[in-house]
């Protein structure tokens, strides 16, 4: 073998790269544009590894799944699904279920690609995933919510499992869903397999502490970094975007440490209360209703009037692509907490760093849901169940590990955290490709 083709040094072969998949358009991105931008920044630091930069900017594998069900009406309805697996060098992919009627192939490829990167931040043995059904979901009855999560699981059988790829809830998904997508996929297989998905309810395989962990994470990094920039989170006034699993665990926390959680927007209105909300009473409207609005211990904002906000924390905790350039000179915040995956646009992110607003990126933020996913998955192999102190306890010192090491990756590069943490994560995705080499 010469030198020039030794697989050490070999050059990607620029000629035969073509810069997107003919499946898409460059108009047509949403949000994995952003996330090849993301890895644009990344590549000059990645030294030789560089070469192997393509792999990240192509899911392995994508599959678009009808899913047919009989309606109450008697009726049969269509919904569109997906399951992407963006990346498995590292072990099976993992990834949640998101059901929405705005999914769509761009979003389930990108929220694959930031489980891939999420993953190996935090040095769990995964690779990237997703999945999504485009459909809302407040629009089904029960049964038909549980048929279309029993024909989706089936359809996307053919390539999940406890050792290829693993999914757990997402935005609208939930310990019920995952149970039924449990149960369907061991019924198609013929034994129980708990490992297929995480999240699931304690009573079937399920781990304690799931539920609360990625807020746990929120409030993990959040506390650690406040530490860096000298700010006191007892005093603290934090705006949350999304008070659903993420955003209510990570606002219950804060609070619990002696903040203010002082704005609170979700998909049925924004509500604010200067001396604090009274979080436990909100938790329980939002479990009585759906929703903050309409909470009567708050006044009610007019929704795009969330971003000017007075406070110290921004925790964005619903969906993707909510602070843009259009309002990210808006934020007061010092801190913002990215709960969501995907909440800043890369432009957004430069006006936030130019402004000194220091930004914790969801790739480690919100990394705490799959870091105790990834313990639900060990203890149902094992079939050995931790108690709910140690769970805590090995999350809090992943979390605070990997931050710790993004932090110093920052310094030392004088990057974002973003880009740091994509330096990180990309690094060990990389190299695992080049140990493994190309197959065949
Ligand atoms: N659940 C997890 O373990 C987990 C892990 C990592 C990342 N995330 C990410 O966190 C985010 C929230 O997920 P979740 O599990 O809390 O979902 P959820 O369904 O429990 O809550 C979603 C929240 O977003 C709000 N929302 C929806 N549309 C909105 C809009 N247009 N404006 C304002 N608020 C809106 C909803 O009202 C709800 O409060 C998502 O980006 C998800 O990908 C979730």
């Amino acid at each position: 073998m010469s030198p020039t083709s030794s697989p050490a040094t070999a050059p990607a072969s620029p000629a035969l790269l073509h810069p997107l998949p003919s499946y898409l358009q460059a108009d047509q991105l949403g949000p994995w544009g952003n996330y090849l931008q993301q890895v644009d920044r990344v590549i000059p630091h990645l030294g030789n590894l560089a070469r192997w930069a393509e792999t990240l900017k192509r899911p392995k594998r994508i599959l678009i799944v009808d899913v047919p069900i009989h309606m109450d009406d008697g009726t049969v309805a269509h919904f569109e699904g997906y399951r992407v697996q963006h990346n498995v060098s590292r072990g099976p992919g993992k990834g949640g279920v998101r059901f929405h009627q705005d999914v769509t192939l761009t979003e389930v490829m990108a929220l694959s690609a930031w489980m891939s990167i999420k993953n190996a931040a935090v040095n769990v043995p995964y690779g990237g995933a997703k999945g999504g059904i485009r459909v809302d979901p407040k629009k089904l009855s029960r049964g038909e919510l549980e048929r279309m999560t029993r024909r989706y699981t089936s359809e996307i059988g053919i390539i999940i499992g406890p050792n290829k790829d693993i999914p757990a809830p997402d935005v609208n998904t939930n310990e019920q869903i995952m149970a039924w997508m449990m149960d369907t996929y061991s019924m198609n297989t013929g034994s129980t397999a708990t490992g297929v998905v995480t999240g699931k309810p304690v009573d079937l395989g399920g781990s304690l502490g799931r539920r609360e962990a990625t807020g746990r994470g929120v409030f993990t990094v959040g506390a650690e970094a406040a530490k860096h920039i000298g700010l006191d989170i007892s005093t603290a006034r934090v705006a949350v975007q999304g008070f659903g699993n993420v955003g209510g665990v990570a606002g219950k926390l804060f609070a619990e440490a002696g903040a203010r959680i002082v704005a609170v927007q979700d998909h049925g209105g924004t509500i604010y209360r200067e001396a604090g909300l009274d979080v436990p009473s909100l938790l329980k409207h939002v479990l009585d209703t759906g929703s903050v609005g309409g909470f009567t211990q708050a006044e009610t904002l007019a929704d795009d009037k969330f971003w000017d906000v007075d406070c110290e924390i921004l925790i964005p905790a619903a969906l993707e692509q909510q602070i843009t350039k259009h309002n990210a000179g808006r934020i007061k915040a010092r801190m913002v907490i990215e709960g969501a995956n995907g909440p800043t646009t890369p432009e957004a992110d430069d006006i936030l760093q130019e402004r000194n607003v220091l930004v914790l990126p969801d790739v480690i933020a919100n990394a705490g849901g799959v870091t105790v996913s990834y313990f639900e998955w060990v203890q149902d192999f094992s079939s050995f169940f931790w108690d709910e102190a140690e769970i805590n306890a090995r999350l809090v010192r992943i979390m605070k590990e990997a931050f710790a090491g993004v932090w110093q990756v920052s310094q030392d590069h004088k990057v974002s955290l973003r880009t740091a943490t994509f330096i990180v994560a990309c690094k060990r995705i990389l190299h695992t490709r080049e140990l493994r080499g190309l197959y065949p």
